[in-house]
């Protein structure tokens, strides 16, 4: 196995960047290009979230995905990611059942190239049953999205100080439980201050105000890549989808008119093998097998094909 870059970010760092400060940046993704793309950018952590289900697979909401959908979307992420910290978010019904299970599946995503779990709601002895097996486990609190049925729906939360206070007794227990990180969704940025400022772990906001030690955006929220609904803490950074629909329109145009494909994406032909083409049958081979490999470069997304040729005598036989 090769040894981590030295780039890699690792627990480390990010203990280190809320000592000194340093905000966090985290992201999602949930394929190949898309982890290139935030790696590239820098990002330092990336989660492989649930919302998959939403922005990917087209579900209203995240109850639906899979463990094996999870797991396919993480190695595609692993692959595509070099240094970014990598977090597999545990979907719903894949730890509540029971301990073993919890672990089972929290142990499927670090073979899947992950470096940590996450792991939705105040489950003590859950998330104690997966630190205590040697996997990292970033907790998720505030909107949960797994039980939003039962909070009534998708709701801010901490929003009174009794609220406040409970989440809080819920964080410190987790982290006294071995928990890692804690995620705080949709929470004032007051409420999420306290919190943050009463852990010793990192705490992590997606809407919970500034005062948290670092933000999570989706990635379609910020590239303008999922249009059912925005959220009021989201804020886009690029129109990819319009971007992307008119690279698209633009090539239909081209084909259409014949502009796409031309003379510079074409493959050559030898003169003598255009002169037997274009020379009135005269074929020497009644039959030419082009074997797997027909000089296609091997990093273009074309696939060499074996194609067989027949000539016009041929055909006609
Ligand atoms: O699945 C996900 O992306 C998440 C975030 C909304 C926190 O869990």
């Amino acid at each position: 196995m090769p040894a981590d870059d030295k780039n890699k970010v690792t627990i480390l760092r990010l203990r280190r960047h809320k000592r000194e400060g340093t905000k966090t940046v985290l992201t999602t993704a949930y394929d190949y290009p898309q982890a290139r793309i935030a790696d590239g950018a820098g990002v330092d952590c990336i989660l492989v979230g649930d919302s998959l289900g939403m922005t990917t697979l087209g579900h209203k909401t995240t109850i639906p995905v899979t463990m094996d959908q999870m797991i396919s979307a993480s190695e595609a992420v692993a692959k595509g990611a070099k240094n970014a910290f990598l977090i597999g978010d545990m979907p719903y019904m894949s730890y509540q059942v029971s301990n073993e299970e919890a672990v089972f599946n929290a142990g499927r995503f670090v073979k899947a190239g992950m470096d940590c779990v996450k792991v939705e709601g105040a489950m003590t002895e859950r998330i104690k049953a997966i630190t205590d097996s040697g996997i990292m486990v970033m907790s998720h609190l505030g909107l949960t999205p797994h039980t939003r049925a039962k909070l009534g729906g998708y709701r801010v939360q901490g929003k009174t100080a009794k609220q406040a206070e409970i989440i809080l007794e819920q964080a410190l227990e987790l982290q006294k439980a071995g928990c890692n990180f804690l995620l705080l969704e949709g929470m004032p940025r007051e409420s999420a201050d306290m919190i943050a400022k009463e852990l010793s772990i990192p705490v992590y906001g997606i809407g919970a105000g500034d005062k948290v030690d670092g933000q999570l955006v989706i990635f379609h929220d910020l590239m303008g890549l999922f249009w059912e609904f925005k959220s009021k803490f989201v804020k886009r950074y690029c129109e990819a989808g319009q971007i992307m629909q008119s690279a698209l329109k633009q090539y239909a145009h081209e084909v259409r008119t014949g502009e796409f494909p031309s003379q510079e994406n074409f493959y050559a032909i030898k003169e003598e093998e255009l002169e037997k083409l274009l020379g009135g049958g005269n074929w020497k081979h009644d039959e030419v097998v082009y074997e797997t490999d027909q000089g296609f470069p091997t990093n273009h997304s074309a696939t060499p094909e074996t194609v067989t040729i027949k000539s016009r005598d041929s055909k006609k036989k």
